[in-house]
């Protein structure tokens, strides 16, 4: 269930160039989230800026209750965020419908032994850490294969992390700083030539247009996370409103706060 909490900042490291990784304190918070969750986060002392700002939960430990974000820094908001080192922030969440954290069953797929595909685009990948983090605490690790893409190989984010965890991952550039010079969608189209039960995604939404191309091409069933401006967070105001297909075929409206931001393949109308 979603809360009001003051966490208390544990830790705040530059984990890439302008990418940040801040650790807080969240006990209750830490225990109900689900992967592809967000929290809405007042960044300023102020009233300046007015509107929380969205950011997907990174990783949570739920002995410890620590959690953490990773964020890139683009604005006001976010560079207020990197500046804070201790004290407390004033967060909102878990907030949206999360990442299905895979069974066969879960998925409503007929598959005892799925494989899974994971894909990540830049700062895309943040929240995927998390459901690998749960796809390994259900024993999904060998049946993943984890694809990350970014615009060099400094960019890349939770390449080590993943592999610690155990999981196998593809990786491209841009440049070819680091893995297959090209776009992580051209390792997704590999990898779909062979058996593929579900996709998971998160990315910049060129990225995330392509890959339900493909998906809705190979009949392949996934999900995404999309990234669309909010500014209440809990279904009140419209300003993240997003097109769907109902289960009718039907074009209508969601709000990405609360129905998203994770979407199935085939629902979210990109
Ligand atoms: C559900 C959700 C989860 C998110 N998770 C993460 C995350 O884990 N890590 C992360 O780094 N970012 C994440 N974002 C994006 C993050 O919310 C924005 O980068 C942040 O609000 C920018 O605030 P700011 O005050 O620093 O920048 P602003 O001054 O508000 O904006 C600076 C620039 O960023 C652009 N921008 C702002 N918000 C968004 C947005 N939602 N989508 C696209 N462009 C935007 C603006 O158009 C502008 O060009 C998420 C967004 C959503 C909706
Ligand atoms: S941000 Fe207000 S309805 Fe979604």
């Amino acid at each position: 269930m979603s809360q009001l909490v003051q966490a208390e900042i544990t830790g705040c490291r530059e984990t890439a160039p302008g990418i940040w990784v801040t650790e807080f304190l969240a006990p209750s918070l830490a225990r109900g989230a689900m992967p592809g969750q967000f929290l809405h986060i007042r960044c300023g002392e102020g009233s300046d800026p007015l509107l929380r700002r969205p950011i997907s939960i990174h990783s949570v430990d739920r002995q410890s209750g620590r959690v953490k974000i990773m964020f890139q820094v683009v604005g006001k908001g976010t560079a207020w965020l990197a500046g804070r080192r201790d004290g407390f922030i004033d967060i909102m969440g878990p907030l949206g419908r999360g990442f299905t954290v895979f069974t066969g069953e879960q998925a409503g797929l007929d598959c005892s032994n799925p494989r899974l595909v994971v894909v990540g685009g830049g700062i895309g990948a943040a929240p995927l850490y998390f459901l690998l983090q749960e796809l390994a605490r259900v024993g999904c690790v060998q049946q993943v294969m984890v694809l990350l893409g970014a615009r060099t190989a400094n960019q890349l984010l939770i390449l080590d992390a993943a592999k610690v965890l155990g999981f196998n991952v593809r990786v491209a550039t841009d440049d070819g700083s680091g893995g297959y010079r090209g776009l992580v969608t051209d390792l997704l189209a590999e990898e779909l030539q062979q058996k593929t039960d579900f996709v998971f995604a998160c990315g910049p939404l060129p990225m995330l247009k392509s890959l339900c191309d493909m998906l809705r091409d190979a009949g392949v069933p996934g999900e995404v996370s999309v990234e669309e401006r909010m500014a209440c967070g809990v279904g009140a105001c419209l300003s993240c409103v997003c097109r769907v297909k109902d289960t009718g075929g039907i074009e209508t409206y969601r709000h990405a706060c609360v129905d998203g931001p994770v979407f199935a393949v085939g629902e979210v109308l990109l």
